[in-house]
């Protein structure tokens, strides 16, 4: 697919209004997506496990009306006006007005929640911007009178949800989902993501992912500083392409069921990210002392017990959990008796593999 082939020919159908619900997942990466070029096109490929429980409920109520020119939308969260929301929504209008030519022609009401705790410092951004890519999807397939298949609709949700943020377009479908070009996976594309192709161990199906909400406090940098860090950045080439090494050596770990080497492989890319942060210009440290200290306790736990217990990081403080569901028994003992505690005001979610997006209404 090239971008030409997401600008519709033109509408059969005229609606005049309507809603439609989506949930969608957040999602958590294994291979880190850090340093995009211009159009959110990454400079390297990621790949993420799909989350469960930790979503975005969007509906978007339509109105056709006069355009004047301009986009015409609310946004509440939570049912609360939120202006705030406002202009990220509206540099995601601008970018893919041209994939969807009916922007202006309507005024959109967004009434968006979270399942996890607001100001949690989890990214509501993957979560949020694929279920509105899927709210404006399902209204184009309105307006193209039903005509286009699941594999177009989600190929362009996800392609649309990229725009907005580039890890949303790892939320639409699959339980393991690839996003840029390498090639050691065929299929895969810096335009959208794909399901992961190949074949899975059973012990990375029910994976679970406890995340420990360490610090909530506001983004010390936001994604877009950060990955804009990458450019002129002095490890940077070696960095893309050890995430390309990373992406093939996965696809035997995957297939092999190969824990150890999974462990490896996953936390090198969470302390890799973190090492970028910390070696760009300016810098950050975005880990805060409970980070390591957790990290130290889960290296501690791992190496007395055998347990194949692990984590990764995204940009900030909070610590992902990873393990089999076959062991989760005796790791959530271990996380309830030792590792809340450094949760601020003891907060922890408790998350799994997940599938994907879900229209609602
Ligand atoms: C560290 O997708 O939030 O979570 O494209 O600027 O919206 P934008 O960035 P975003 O970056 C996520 C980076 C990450 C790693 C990952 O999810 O792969």
């Amino acid at each position: 697919m090239t971008e030409q082939e997401f600008i519709p020919a033109s509408y059969s159908k005229t609606i005049e209004k309507g809603v439609v619900t989506w949930e969608s997942p957040s999602n958590i990466a294994l291979v880190k997506y850090w340093g995009k070029k211009p159009n959110q096109i990454p400079e390297n490929p990621s790949i993420s496990f799909t989350l469960n429980h930790c979503k975005t409920i969007t509906e978007l109520t339509y109105e056709k009306r006069d355009s004047d020119g301009s986009f015409s939308f609310e946004v509440l969260l939570d049912g609360v006006q939120k202006d705030s929301f406002k202009p990220k929504i509206e540099v995601f209008f601008e970018r893919v007005e041209s994939y969807l030519p009916f922007l202006k022609d309507y005024h959109f009401q967004i009434e968006t929640k979270n399942t996890f705790p607001h100001s949690s410092g989890i990214a509501s951004s993957a979560s949020g911007m694929s279920a509105l890519a899927l709210c404006l999807m399902s209204l184009e397939k309105q307006l193209l009178g039903d005509a286009i298949n699941d594999a177009y609709f989600n190929e362009k949700a996800s392609f649309l949800a990229r725009l907005g943020s580039g890890s949303a377009c790892r939320s639409i479908e699959g339980d393991l989902v690839v996003w840029g070009e390498t090639p050691s996976i065929e299929g895969s594309s810096d335009l959208f993501g794909i399901r992961y192709p190949y074949e899975v161990h059973a012990i990375f199906k029910e994976y679970q992912d406890t995340i420990l909400l360490i610090d909530k406090g506001e983004k010390q940098v936001s994604s877009t500083v950060g990955h804009n860090l990458m450019h002129g950045h002095p490890y940077a080439l070696n960095r893309f392409s050890q995430a390309h090494d990373h992406m093939k050596s996965l696809k035997t770990i995957l297939k092999a069921g190969d824990l150890d080497s999974f462990i490896s492989l996953v936390e090198s890319e969470a302390l890799t990210l973190h090492a970028m942060m910390m070696t760009s210009m300016p810098y950050f440290i975005l880990m805060k002392p409970k980070t390591l200290e957790v990290i130290n306790k889960i290296w501690e736990f791992r190496k007395n017990t055998g347990l194949p217990i692990s984590f990764t990081l995204d940009a900030g403080a909070n610590v992902h959990v990873l393990y089999p569901k076959s062991e989760s028994v005796e790791i959530l003992k271990f996380i309830e008796n030792e590792l809340v505690a450094y949760c601020q005001n003891e907060q922890y979610i408790c998350d799994q593999i997940g599938f994907g997006a879900n229209q609602i209404k």
